[in-house]
């Protein structure tokens, strides 16, 4: 039984009727329903293209969303920091994918900790030099690791290795006596919210050119990768059409955001994600004519994409003001309107991850009813 305090100031509402309205705020919310729909969809479509689901949960940082991943048929998760990794490691999850090259003895160290101690643990390295630091960190712990290497096909955030250089990479690995060659990656996060698919595809196209480029030439030196994990939710229709990746890495999918609401996702106009992460905010001041202020700011919502939107709880056409640290503004489209002293608003997230990361807990909700509390069990940095 978990301690209510384990859980933030809300938990003693779990299971009343109403209690979502009863939230003390700012509260991250999740729309169980919404998110149960998102895992299945996406679990069914991965099913259909005949590619594994290895989700990337950066979005959501959680044990728990991350094991109801698994339970719908996910092989694993991918991670983005040694932080989050240990976090799933540890919490018994199997096929944990480091996607980012860890760099520094640091979190080398902390790397040759996990290795070995979790089924289908991996991670990637994508230069010479780090490959031969993560070696001898290895040798000397005496553990062994799995790698994909990964493959840059244009975003230039990782090594951007012609074919030859990625040959060379790859023979590294398979003559090293603590390393393991698992495969490839290849991901692209500079396409994902290229908004027409027209387009995206375009950029896209030629990107998934030079992945094609090196797979021949492995394939010539007769070198055959087991994984080629990659992709995300923009990218994932054109992925499976292209058919080159035997697993994909979608995240945002789950819980989605206001960035990817502006995306035409599938080329067949469907979309069926839905938004099922919103933040809550309560009116705490209504002095002023011009504008209400509620009580979430730049501690609540992320600031590198669109202003958050409301969803529910304020009058049509209102739109919201960062305000500060901890606080907003309502703009009313109407002289008229107005909203009540502790009446809440809630808000589509405008990019999900870096705004789950801000927040402690994930209050799920079926309906007007708060079920349940998640923590965000891997917020922080590392
Ligand atoms: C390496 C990698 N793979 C997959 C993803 C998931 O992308 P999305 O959240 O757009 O589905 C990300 C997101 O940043 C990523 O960095």
């Amino acid at each position: 039984m978990r301690h209510h305090r384990d859980l933030g100031p809300n938990a003693r509402l779990i299971g009343e009727p109403r209690s979502r309205q009863a939230l003390a705020t700012p509260a991250l919310i999740l729309d169980l329903d919404a998110f149960e729909r998102n895992v299945k969809a996406m679990a069914r479509l991965c099913k259909r293209a005949g590619v594994s689901l290895r989700p990337h949960a950066k979005t959501h940082k959680s044990i728990e969303m991350a094991r109801r991943q698994i339970a719908a048929g996910a092989i694993g998760v991918s991670v983005a920091t040694i932080r989050e990794a240990a976090v799933m490691v540890k919490a018994g999850l199997p096929g944990v994918l480091l996607t980012t090259p860890v760099v520094g003895a640091v979190k080398i160290d902390i790397l040759c900790d996990l290795a070995g101690n979790s089924e289908g643990f991996m991670a990637v390295v994508d230069n010479l030099a780090n490959l031969s630091e993560l070696e001898a960190a290895l040798e000397k712990r005496g553990k062994r690791l799995a790698v994909l290497v990964d493959i840059d096909i244009g975003m230039k955030r990782t090594e951007e290795p012609d074919v030859a250089g990625a040959l060379a990479l790859i023979r590294c690995v398979r003559v090293s006596r603590v390393l393991t060659w698992a495969g490839l990656q290849s991901y692209s996060g500079t396409v994902q919210h290229i908004a027409s698919t027209v387009n995206r595809e375009r950029v896209y196209g030629r990107q998934l050119r030079h992945l094609t480029r090196v797979l021949d030439g492995l394939d010539k030196a007769g070198l055959i990768p087991g994984i080629i994990s990659g992709g995300g939710t923009g990218t994932f229709d054109i992925d499976r059409r292209a058919g080159l990746f035997t697993e994909c890495q979608c995240g945002s999918y789950a819980v989605m955001d206001i960035e990817y609401e502006e995306v035409q996702l599938f080329a067949d106009g469907t979309h069926p994600f839905k938004a099922a992460l919103y933040v809550q905010c309560m009116v705490v001041n209504n002095n002023h004519r011009e504008w209400p202020t509620v009580d979430g700011g730049f501690k609540g919502f992320s600031m590198d994409g669109p202003v958050p939107r409301p969803a529910r709880g304020a009058p049509p056409g209102a739109v919201y003001q960062f305000y500060g640290d901890e606080f907003g503004k309502i703009k009313f489209a109407r002289k008229t309107d107005s909203l009540k002293l502790g009446s809440k608003i809630e808000f589509v997230a405008p990019h999900c991850d870096p705004t789950v990361n801000l927040h402690d807990f994930f209050h799920c909700v079926r309906g007007n009813v708060l079920v349940d509390i998640w923590p965000v069990d891997a917020r922080g940095s590392l």
